[in-house]
């Protein structure tokens, strides 16, 4: 039997989109579709099992090594700053990470004393604004970040924008592209070593099936 390999997807899009294309490489995901309360789930034959997490947790599974391979936003990867190895951008989940406010909000920090920053992404922020050498006040949110400027929280947002209608809703627009995000498939250290062989069998099948779809 070929030693076991365990995937964590993060729960929804992303993890239906995965088992599109395993299913193409011939990978049983029908379980791992219908999950019900189950955490746990297998295709017994390829000696495969799924966990479905939330998306920021598929990085600390897959550093841990309780997880061979994940796949996960790429903004979700760069928050996270574990030592993964990402080995495929798999195309889906397309967006964008962006600084995003009202169009005067660039000179906000003239009326605060700091430059006030919303987001879901504290070090990401972090890293943005202190390689262009800005103080800010990161205030951390969950959700609805658009309220930050809305409502007088922050000055700016650090989000994902997709289709950007949330922020045209809000009276806000995109002040700089942070950088392009999508899927990604990652790899634990240690598993690329041991397993190798399987694993290079999945990066190349999905390999495959993510230029067919291009
Ligand atoms: C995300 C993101 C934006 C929105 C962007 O939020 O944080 O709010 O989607 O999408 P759009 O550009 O297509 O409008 P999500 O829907 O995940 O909900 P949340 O605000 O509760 O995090």
């Amino acid at each position: 039997m070929e030693p076991m390999l365990t995937f964590a997807l993060a729960k929804g899009r992303l993890a239906e989109q995965t088992f599109d294309l395993l299913e193409r490489m011939g990978i049983d995901c029908h379980e791992a579709r219908n999950p019900g309360r189950q955490l746990v789930l297998w295709d017994r034959v390829q000696n495969i099992r799924f966990i479905l997490v939330k998306p920021s947790d598929v990085p600390t599974y897959v550093d841990h090594g309780v997880a061979d391979l994940g796949v996960v936003g790429k903004d979700t990867l760069m928050e996270a700053e574990r030592p993964l190895y990402e080995m495929l951008d798999l195309g889906f989940g397309r967006c964008r990470l962006c600084v995003a406010g009202f169009p005067e909000a660039q000179a906000a920090s003239v009326e605060h004393a700091t430059f006030r920053v919303a987001t879901k992404y504290p070090a990401i922020a972090r890293r943005w604004w202190r390689s262009q050498g800005k103080p800010i006040e990161i205030i951390e949110l969950h959700g609805s970040v658009e309220l930050g400027p809305v409502i007088g929280l922050s000055d700016v947002i650090l989000d994902i924008v997709e289709s950007g209608s949330t922020l045209k809703a809000n009276g806000l627009s995109v002040l700089e592209t942070v950088c392009d995000v999508s899927a990604r498939l990652v790899c634990n250290r240690v598993s690329l070593k041991t397993k190798r062989d399987r694993i290079r069998w999945v990066i190349d099948g999905l390999e495959a099936q993510v230029r067919e779809n291009a």
